[in-house]
């Protein structure tokens, strides 16, 4: 059975929410591999809207099993008001969400951390993170004084973990400005967030070996995107964990010959939501305006999302650090209007052409976009149901853009509902 893991192939905000929501009709479980309450997912059905931050997107699936893997790091108590906000729309968590025991706890002090550090930046080196607290919190996992969520149910040996991690963050939350934590600031707090979540921590692990080993269906969500990724993104101006495929398999124990299905996903565009390089942003009327037909505002801190053409170098290098085998291209329909659209298929730097992705994040800064310009198709692409009924000039768009990359098109996105979708064969 397929073990298929989703994975942005951009900045992030590329539509994986929508799409692990649709395949999850079809799958046994859904699990979120890394990140944490960063992320915002956002789901359209009969007319609502539902942003999810750390509940896998197959939650409104009965049958589905969602679980939240050893990789992320989890805020307990937002993820305890997100179990009542997906109750309150009618899916029941209890029994179907599974939570790791050895995922990385986010305390208040991580996301006061965040919020110290990132004021305390000067305007070039601020990353703009989301102030959720994801690096401080993966910075305690790596120094090994975190908190795991198997911790939340020891109130004791939690009292002890917590006075020795705030040694050293009270320190760094005074040296930038932030106010000092105690220990009775967040342990009652903690341990009655444990009692509440008691139910749902297990050995996630254990299970998913299980289910592989029973054939069962899997879909392996990540979050954020290939080019925030710790290692092989645009550092610094990444998120702290690993988006791409080989963080599917550290985040969750499923081995890397296991996976089956690799599916990178991209908008028909490109946006970025906080700092960093970006060849092909907009600057003009055109950003703004894709930015307007597209909604692109952050599902998580609400700030406008920066918005450019689509940049095919960055794009193959997605597809070659995850392996990817599947490409999803969404909001195809925001481009609609357009008398003609862009795709980036090279960098000049220095006045030299390149093609492959500069991992050097100052000449990232410095190279000029090379594109080659299409005919916009100018009518509406929202609803069409096979990639024959398509404009000429879309098809073209989308070939050229699959033929780049070297990757096959599995999905077309055409508007945020699920329906709005061609699966292709
Ligand atoms: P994620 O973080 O990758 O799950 O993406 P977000 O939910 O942050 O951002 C994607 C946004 O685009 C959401 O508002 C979706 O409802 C919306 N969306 C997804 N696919 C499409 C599409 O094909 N067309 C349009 N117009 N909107 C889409
Ligand atoms: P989804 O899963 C887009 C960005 C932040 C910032 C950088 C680091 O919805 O695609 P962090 O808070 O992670 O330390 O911030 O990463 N970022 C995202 N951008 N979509 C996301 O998630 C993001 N999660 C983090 O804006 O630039
Ligand atoms: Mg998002």
């Amino acid at each position: 059975m397929p073990v298929r893991v989703v994975i942005g192939a951009q900045w992030g905000d590329e539509g994986k929410g929508k799409i692990v929501a649709l395949l999850s009709n079809k799958t046994n479980y859904v699990v979120r591999y890394q990140g944490g309450a960063n992320a915002g997912h956002t789901l359209k059905f009969d007319g609502k809207t539902f942003v999810l931050h750390l509940i896998p997107s197959g939650i409104f699936h009965e049958g589905t099993t969602c679980v939240i893997g050893n990789g992320v790091v989890i805020d307990p108590i937002k993820l305890l008001e997100e179990i009542e906000a997906v109750r309150k729309v009618g899916a029941e968590p209890m029994g179907r969400l599974l939570v790791s025991e050895t995922a990385h706890v986010i305390l208040p002090y991580h996301k006061a951390l965040d919020q110290a550090r990132e004021n305390a930046r000067s305007e070039v080196l601020k990353i703009g993170t989301t102030g959720r607290g994801i690096g401080p919190a993966y910075v305690h996992k790596t120094a090994r004084i975190g908190l795991r969520m198997m911790d939340l149910l020891d109130a004791k040996s939690m009292r002890e973990k917590i006075e020795y991690a705030l040694d050293d963050t009270n320190v760094l939350l005074d040296l930038h400005g932030g106010e000092t934590v105690q220990t009775s600031d967040v342990l009652q707090q903690m341990i009655e967030c444990g009692e509440k979540l008691r139910p749902y921590i297990t050995n996630t692990t254990q299970l998913l070996h299980e289910a592989l080993e029973s054939d069962k269906d899997i879909l392996l969500e990540g979050a954020q995107g290939a080019l925030l990724d710790l290692d092989h993104g645009t550092y610094p101006f990444v998120t702290s964990s690993s988006p791409t495929s080989g963080g599917a398999c550290t985040g969750t124990g499923i081995p890397p010959t296991a996976l089956t299905h690799v599916m990178g996903i991209t908008k028909a565009y490109c946006t970025r939501v906080g700092n960093g390089p970006f060849p092909t942003e907009l600057h003009d009327d055109l950003g703004a305006e894709i930015r307007k037909i597209g909604g692109e505002f952050g599902a998580t801190t609400g700030r406008p999302r920066r918005c450019g053409w689509i940049d095919l170098v960055a794009l193959k290098y997605a597809a070659r650090i995850n392996g990817m085998n599947e490409l999803t291209i969404t909001k195809l329909d925001v481009l609609d209007h357009l008398e003609e659209v862009k795709i980036g298929v090279a960098y000049k730097l220095d006045g030299k052409i390149i093609t492959h992705f500069p991992l050097n994040t100052n000449d990232l800064e410095r190279v000029e976009p090379v594109y080659e310009t299409f005919k916009g198709w100018q009518t509406s692409t929202n609803g069409i149901k096979t990639f024959e009924e398509f404009p000429t000039q879309a098809q073209d768009f989308l070939n050229a853009i699959c033929s780049y990359v070297g990757v096959p098109l599995k999905m077309i996105s055409t508007g945020p509902d699920r329906s709005e979708t061609i699966r292709l064969n």
